[in-house]
């Protein structure tokens, strides 16, 4: 179906380590659907502007030291904060497209040893996602990219934990993408992922729950 179908909108996640583009391409989409004509939203986990956003932020720039069972727990907290709107969106025909949700959660958490099953608890019940992106770069590949940033997890050591991690979660339903390629190729491919994925959710109205 093209134009204005009926029907909820697609929840489209994307995942991936650090500096494999997905702010880049998130941001590419939303532009892309926009100017079609389409109603959708740009949104991120973390989600730092609310309460438990801030003490989120403050972790990650290194401000507090939560032990990490904690800090889980919060990033999600942010999800949950967040999950009404969310659903009353999607539900309104509105699709999300958003930078992290809880894959990054549970990898980021089990790369630093916590148990995979226990991080994955707390997000049972959230948005499950129409459509799962995620940008494959290696971290060693990344890395050339100009190095990482200054927050916490942003080291090399981390990021091999998390792509290893992110290849334990992986559904055979996630759209794996190249992160190699070029900027514009990349959005083609992820363009037609993302259309798929919302003509497909008219016709499957209920919105099911992770896991
Ligand atoms: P993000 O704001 O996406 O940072 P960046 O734009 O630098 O990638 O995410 C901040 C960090 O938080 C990132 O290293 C991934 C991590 N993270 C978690 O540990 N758990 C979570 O649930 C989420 C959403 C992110």
């Amino acid at each position: 179906a093209t134009g204005s179908s009926p029907g909820r909108g697609a929840l489209i996640v994307f995942e991936g380590c650090d500096r494999s583009g997905k702010t880049t391409q998130t941001q590419k989409l939303f532009d892309c659907l926009v100017a079609m004509g389409r109603k959708v939203e740009l949104w991120r986990f973390p989600e730092r502007t609310t309460g438990v956003g801030k003490m989120i932020d403050e972790y990650l720039k290194s401000g507090n030291n939560l032990p990490d069972e904690a800090i889980h727990l919060l990033f999600s907290a942010n999800r949950w904060e967040t999950a009404p709107l969310l659903k009353s969106k999607l539900a309104a025909g509105v699709t999300i497209i958003t930078d992290r949700y809880a894959y990054s959660g549970v990898a980021f958490s089990a790369a630093k040893g916590l148990d995979l099953n226990w991080c994955k608890s707390p997000d049972i019940g959230l948005p499950l996602p129409d459509c799962v992106v995620f940008c494959d770069l290696h971290p060693e590949k990344a890395a050339k990219r100009g190095g990482f940033g200054e927050e916490r997890y942003e080291n090399i050591d981390m990021q091999l934990k998390v792509y290893h991690q992110f290849q334990k979660l992986r559904q055979s339903d996630w759209k794996v993408v190249d992160a190699s390629q070029s900027v514009d190729d990349m959005h083609e491919e992820i363009k037609t992922l993302a259309l798929e994925a919302m003509d497909h959710c008219t016709s499957k109205p209920q919105q099911r729950s992770l896991w």
